[in-house]
């Protein structure tokens, strides 16, 4: 068949030329988006005289119904339409007739796929957001729920001070508020309308673009036509939104296998969220984690392949642009996936909390308290230090902890050293005096998870 641009050549492009350059694979998912700004372009023709009013009335039911039969599933995409918007427009002019031709005065495929994805990607950060919310909600129940499990603190991997399994939820918490935040910038800045850019310098017809953004729900329109088609700089900021947020999630995903392993026994994920081996009848294994983990070297792969796409591309539309798409949606699909999997993985998990306590009584995790201690006393804090670390490698030596340790066997260290000592490095104590804002003391925790869900209430 030939194509709906013959003209300057007959349209008839060789099979494998139209498999190559077909997109709608993968930009019919776009079909509301497109059907809803075609809708309201007619509309702006109608209201401008540039078609009569009857034309545009015909042309927003004819839409509404092309819409209707594709949700309905009455309708199929052609496979051989070149892409959405050829579909669309094919298949509204089979049904009206010469009227359907006229929907595509004043506009290019241009403006309409820039505008198409970014209605598109406005949405999928809609769901995102709601799933980014939905997965901090679990992490501070859990932090709530352990708000004062006492475990190690980790620096360079070594057991550095107590913290609460709480306090280290609540990083994670943090992490999210700001992902949830970066999105909605983006939108911010995705959420002006390209519609009128018309191929590239705009066009001759009187035009109101306002008009359109406003009905398409835009908070304004782009302002330079050119700019208008060329730009994709909302999908690069989307995926490096997502490859930022895939970050996080992956060094969750690395902690959650570290601790569910048989050397840490720190948390239990439910059997709901873990996988059994075909050989090893022993193996509870953390897949879920692992495939997030994984995933995120896909997201960074779909941000560097669009980077990579768009470094020195000429003004204006080229049509090395349409590899934006798969990008995109690939990382959209893969992060609203792990987002779903990885809240439902944290509010099944439970903690073994008489594990991580352990594990924090060794270590010598209250190093830095039994130093300062000696501080409080009038001790300077590099000599309190030095005989701190003393006293670690004498209790490394005789295999002893901090606790064990004899009040005489500490005054041979420092005449400063008296009863009160055994309060002073009690972990608990250790957790409970760290109040400093942000801090890992119960009272800091519990301040932090307030400050997290009146967000979330909001
Ligand atoms: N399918 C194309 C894309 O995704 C639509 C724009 C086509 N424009 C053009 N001048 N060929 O980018």
């Amino acid at each position: 068949m030939a194509k709906m641009w013959a003209g300057r050549t007959d349209g008839q492009t060789d099979k494998i030329a139209d498999d190559f350059n077909s997109s709608i694979s993968f930009d019919s998912r776009m079909f509301k988006q497109d059907i809803l700004g075609s809708m309201a372009h007619a509309g702006m023709l109608g209201k401008q005289g540039i078609i009569a009013k009857n034309e545009a009335e015909a042309l927003i039911v004819g839409l509404s119904e092309v819409l209707a039969d594709i949700e309905s599933g009455e309708l199929q995409f052609d496979e051989t339409s070149e892409d959405i918007h050829m579909f669309v427009e094919q298949e509204l002019t089979k049904r009206l007739g010469d009227v359907g031709k006229k929907l595509h005065t004043a506009r290019s495929r241009n403006d309409q796929v820039a505008l198409d994805t970014r209605m598109y990607l406005r949405d999928e950060i809609d769901t995102i957001v709601d799933l980014i919310r939905k997965l901090l909600e679990s992490v501070t129940d859990k932090a709530q729920q352990y708000k004062e499990a006492i475990m190690p603190g980790y620096t360079h991997l070594q057991r550095a001070q107590p913290i609460t399994f709480g306090h280290h939820l609540m990083a994670y918490a943090m992490m999210l508020l700001r992902d949830e935040e970066r999105f909605l910038d983006c939108r911010r800045r995705m959420n002006v309308s390209p519609i009128g850019s018309c191929a590239l310098a705009g066009t001759t017809y009187e035009t109101d673009r306002e008009f359109e953004a406003k009905k398409l729900g835009f908070a304004g329109v782009t302002l330079n036509s050119i700019d208008g088609v060329s730009d994709r700089d909302f999908c690069v900021e989307m995926l490096s939104a997502m490859a930022i947020l895939m970050m996080h999630l992956s060094r969750f995903s690395e902690e959650i296998i570290l601790w569910s392993s048989w050397e840490f026994k720190f948390v239990e994920l439910s059997d709901s969220f873990t996988t059994g081996s075909s050989i090893m009848p022993q193996k509870k294994n953390p897949d879920m984690a692992e495939l997030v983990r994984g995933k995120t070297g896909r997201v960074y792969g779909d941000l560097m392949a669009l980077l990579t796409t768009l470094k020195g591309l000429p003004l204006a539309y080229n049509k090395d642009m349409q590899e934006d798409k798969e990008a995109v949606f690939d990382a959209c699909d893969t992060v609203k996936m792990c987002l779903e999997v990885f809240a439902g993985m944290v509010s099944t998990m439970t903690a073994n909390e008489q594990n991580m306590l352990a594990a924090a009584q060794k270590g010598f995790i209250n190093a830095t308290d039994l130093a300062d201690y000696l501080v409080k006393k009038g001790m300077p804090f590099r000599s309190a230090y030095k005989i701190s670390g003393q006293i670690v490698a004498k209790c490394i030596s005789e295999n002893k902890v901090l606790e064990a340790l004899t009040l005489e066997e500490y005054k041979e260290f420092s005449d400063l050293f008296d009863e009160e000592i055994y309060k002073e490095i009690d972990l608990k104590a250790c957790v409970e005096k760290r109040i400093s804002f942000g801090g890992t003391g119960f009272k800091s925790v519990e301040n932090q998870i307030k400050y997290v869900k009146e967000k979330l209430n909001k």
